[in-house]
């Protein structure tokens, strides 16, 4: 069957390794509320950001095959390092559309002249990286690798032992600090408490992105969309997510 993406409820898949994906779901329910979402997760491969681009690709792929299985609308990547290292072939592989996230480099340079990305090791060596820098932040960015970071906000969201969380801050040199793996999110507030300085992390940007491809379908229905779990954690994820709420 064929995805309608102009459905007056459209099936939104969400896909992360863990748990850093919800603090996109969020973002994109609050933004849609009248679609549905069902949110894919591999729990107990995290991180990701220490896998090869071939384990990651074909594990996603799994999800991807579920997807269109279910018959999405259109998917959400709601990870940093799979966009940065495999979005180009899941876009050939799959023909519903797929949004991926981005560090927000553009905005941080724009707004604050320089920033510090931090990210997973995959996405700091990833050539998609290095591409939006020379894009929108050449000379103005430096490019920071958290080995253990999205791993121990995977296993201790969502509630962190500060001294542990503040041991795994690098030091940063640039005027603003942008969030390169959607699990640091939930560390948001810390981290800037910590630096004491302006904090992006490409969300509302994604959701924006995400509702100009499904288009108006908003105005077709007053019905709040609904929201599943499939894969990984199930029970932890669906947690985590009523703790955001
Ligand atoms: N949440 C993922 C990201 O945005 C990465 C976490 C992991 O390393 O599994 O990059």
């Amino acid at each position: 069957m064929e995805s309608n993406i102009f459905a007056s409820q459209p099936l939104i898949g969400v896909f992360d390794s863990g748990i850093g994906g919800l603090n996109l779901l969020y973002v994109c329910y609050k933004k849609m509320p009248w679609a549905n979402y069902v949110y894919f997760a591999d729990n107990y491969a995290v991180p990701y950001g220490d896998r090869s681009k071939e384990d990651i690709y074909m594990r996603v792929c799994t999800t991807f095959d579920v997807m269109k299985e279910v018959n999405v609308s259109a998917a959400l990547v709601a990870c940093n390092t799979v966009t940065a290292l495999c979005i180009y072939e899941l876009r050939k592989k799959y023909h519903f559309p797929i949004v991926g996230i981005q560090p927000a480099v553009k905005t941080a340079v724009n707004l604050c002249g320089s920033c510090s990305v931090l990210a997973t090791p995959a996405t700091c060596k990833s050539q998609a990286l290095k591409n939006l820098i020379n894009e929108h932040g050449r000379e103005k960015t430096e490019v920071i690798k958290c080995e253990k970071l999205a791993k121990f906000i995977e296993e201790s969201a969502p509630n962190f032992n500060k001294k542990a969380l503040i041991s795994l801050l690098p030091k940063v040199n640039f005027n603003s600090v942008v969030l390169g793996c959607t699990h640091y999110s939930f560390i948001k507030n810390n981290i800037q408490k910590h630096y004491n300085l302006p904090v992006f992390d490409g969300m509302l940007g994604t959701a924006n992105h995400l509702s100009a491809i499904l288009g108006n379908c908003n105005h077709l229905t007053q019905n709040k969309g609904k929201i599943n779990f499939i894969g990984g954690d199930i029970c932890r994820n669906y947690e985590i997510f009523k703790h955001l709420m």
